[in-house]
């Protein structure tokens, strides 16, 4: 695998790629890797020729710098599972590679700011675009995979893509879970035995509603599902919704496509999860 810190060297390799006509396929991360990303390495490895992978966990999208000075960094061992995965090329800028100073971006993306996830996350999905549309004019992928875990991410990210008429495709890779149900994520690690227990009410309520999803009951299932999450010890919910799949509004019964997403505290950690309840 072939390991850039600087945007030059990463820009000088890739643009031999691009000129041999190789397909480029671009998993962007935050690191502290698990299966999750590295599922997303293999679907980019089937349908494209050279896989490239980012660690860099970005500072304008955290808005407690509390988080973002406990996010876990284990490199060292990032490094080995790209190499066992065979990722093509890491790129692992510093912050001063990425971000001049005073840097401003804003980026019209409407309600999708300030609802669920961006309502709990102030600032969040600035950040997130500001960089991935950044990382995105840096490796110029054919195509970037995304995790569904981060469902509003993705709507967010394509709606940039629109926005700015960015000539990448993008694939929604489907969640990886730990055996028992747990959304695989970076921040499972600071989850105590107890509270990663506790943290299985989410998956296990979301199985449930899709288990019992009738587009005539969508309320009692919602309200069912909260009821359910905060009575769990331990697990303080945020919010818990059946929303259109595209506008994240609440769904009606006339809802063509519909995802359950919830957000809760377990813990000192935040976990979101969702399901695809009408694809
Ligand atoms: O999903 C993530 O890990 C991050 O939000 C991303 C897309 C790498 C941008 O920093």
């Amino acid at each position: 695998m072939k390991h850039f810190t600087t945007i030059q060297s990463l820009v000088q390799h890739l643009s031999g790629l691009h000129k041999k006509g190789l397909s480029i396929g671009f998993v962007p991360t935050m690191g502290a890797l698990h299966n999750g990303h590295l599922s997303l390495i293999r679907i980019a490895q089937q349908q494209c020729d050279i896989v490239v992978c980012s660690i860099f966990v970005n500072p304008t999208q955290f808005n407690d710098p509390r988080d973002l000075e406990k996010y876990p960094r284990p490199i060292a061992e990032d490094i080995k599972k790209l190499e066992q995965v065979k990722a093509d090329i890491l790129f692992e800028p510093r912050v001063k590679e990425m971000y001049a100073d005073n840097e401003h971006w804003h980026l019209p993306i409407g309600e999708l700011e300030h609802l669920l996830e961006g309502a709990s996350r102030p600032g969040h999905y600035q950040g997130v675009t500001q960089v991935v549309n950044k990382l995105f004019a840096i490796v110029k992928p054919d195509v970037a995979f995304f995790g569904q875990k981060d469902y509003q991410q993705f709507l967010v990210i394509s709606r940039m893509v629109t926005l700015l008429n960015l000539p990448v495709k993008l694939i929604m890779c489907p969640i990886a879970r730990e055996t028992d149900g747990l959304a695989m994520s970076s921040r499972n690690v600071h989850l105590s035995a107890t509270e990663r227990q506790n943290a299985l009410i989410l998956s296990k309520t979301l199985n449930r509603v899709k288990h019992n999803f009738n587009s005539d009951d969508i309320w009692r299932l919602k309200l069912e599902a909260e009821r359910a999450i905060a009575a769990q010890p331990g697990v303080e919910l945020s919010y818990f919704e059946i929303a259109d799949a595209e506008t994240l509004h609440a769904a009606t019964a006339n809802t063509p496509h519909i995802v359950a997403l919830v957000a809760a505290k377990v813990g000192n950690t935040r976990l979101i999860d969702n399901v695809i309840l009408v694809d």
